[in-house]
């Protein structure tokens, strides 16, 4: 078994800067060591050069920093493709979650029916005209579904990267109008904060398992920190109050770590100038120790 780490250091899906700095928090925080004994082999590749473009932000804008937003995840389409191509797991350190639209577009290509779990406090599921904030971290799960801009959606040259009933959110609490539309036009299964509070994450993920497993031949997690709550991952710029706990969250790992069915993963929004000495940066390497199979005994 071997893991391919690749960093995206991306904030142009959002306004507030220091997001670009995640993966480097995230790397600081020990995933090497902590990874390594769970991998034959393990490499790192590291960022895909966003550089530092000077950026003039349009607060009118529906669709902020479209054009950079598309072209640096054509970057990371191509490289968790080459990533897959050589066998090797794709794991991916973000940046916003605009990256979504990168990772899905190069992980898409390589499965029939893709199953995604979407574990965030937010559906993401905005395209420019639903959108509060034209910000396009709040547009990649629409995006990969074929809904938006065409430089978003056509991204790899395909649409859609993900068919809605292969899609499982867990964790929502902030939904905007038009997604909880979406959500319901689409079908898309949704465990909100409701029902992880009165079923238990146990039963939310062994229904999420059991609804993924048979209609889909890959699955990719795609983990927002914000989906946890502000008191154990502060360091997020989209907060939401009475979230996933730290606990629930290790156990949703270590129940996917045991149903083998996850074959690529990202962990995005990790902000340490927002952060309390690095604690979401180290949450997210301790949720990467579960969902690989670190154990106790
Ligand atoms: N729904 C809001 C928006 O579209 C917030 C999105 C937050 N997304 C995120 N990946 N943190 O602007
Ligand atoms: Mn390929
Ligand atoms: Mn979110
Ligand atoms: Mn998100």
């Amino acid at each position: 078994k071997k893991l391919s780490i690749i960093g995206m250091p991306m904030d142009l899906g959002q306004m507030r800067r220091g997001v670009d700095m995640g993966p480097s928090a995230i790397r600081y925080a020990g995933i090497n060591e902590r990874l390594r004994v769970l991998f034959d082999e393990i490499e790192d590749l590291g960022d895909i050069a966003i550089g530092r473009p000077e950026v003039k932000i349009d607060p009118n804008s529906n669709l902020r920093n479209l054009e950079l937003v598309a072209e640096k995840n054509s970057l990371l389409a191509d490289q968790v493709d080459k990533i897959i191509e050589s066998g090797s797991f794709p794991l991916v350190l973000g940046g916003d979650h605009s990256i979504a639209i990168g990772t899905l577009a190069g992980v898409s290509k390589h499965y029939k029916n893709l199953g995604v779990i979407w574990y965030d406090a937010h559906g993401d599921l905005n395209t420019a005209e639903t959108s509060p904030s034209g910000n396009i971290h709040g547009m990649p799960l629409a995006a990969s579904l074929g809904l938006g801009h065409e430089m978003l959606t056509q991204l790899g040259g395909f649409a859609p990267k993900v068919k809605p009933e292969n899609i499982v959110i867990i964790g929502a609490r902030a939904l905007d109008e038009g997604e909880k539309e979406l959500i319901k036009e689409m079908g898309i299964k949704v465990f909100t904060m409701h029902e992880i509070d009165r079923l238990g994450m146990a039963a939310v993920i062994e229904e999420t398992v059991n609804y993924l497993k048979d209609r889909t031949d890959g699955v990719h997690l795609s983990l927002d920190l914000d989906g946890l709550d502000p008191t154990d991952a502060p360091g997020v710029g989209t907060p939401v109050t009475g979230g996933i706990s730290y606990r629930e969250s290790h156990l949703a790992m270590e129940m996917l770590a045991e149903a083998k069915v996850i074959t690529s993963a990202e962990f995005v929004e990790v902000n340490p100038i927002l952060d309390e000495k690095n604690k979401t940066a180290v949450a997210a390497v301790a949720l990467m120790g579960s969902l690989f199979g670190e154990k106790l005994l």
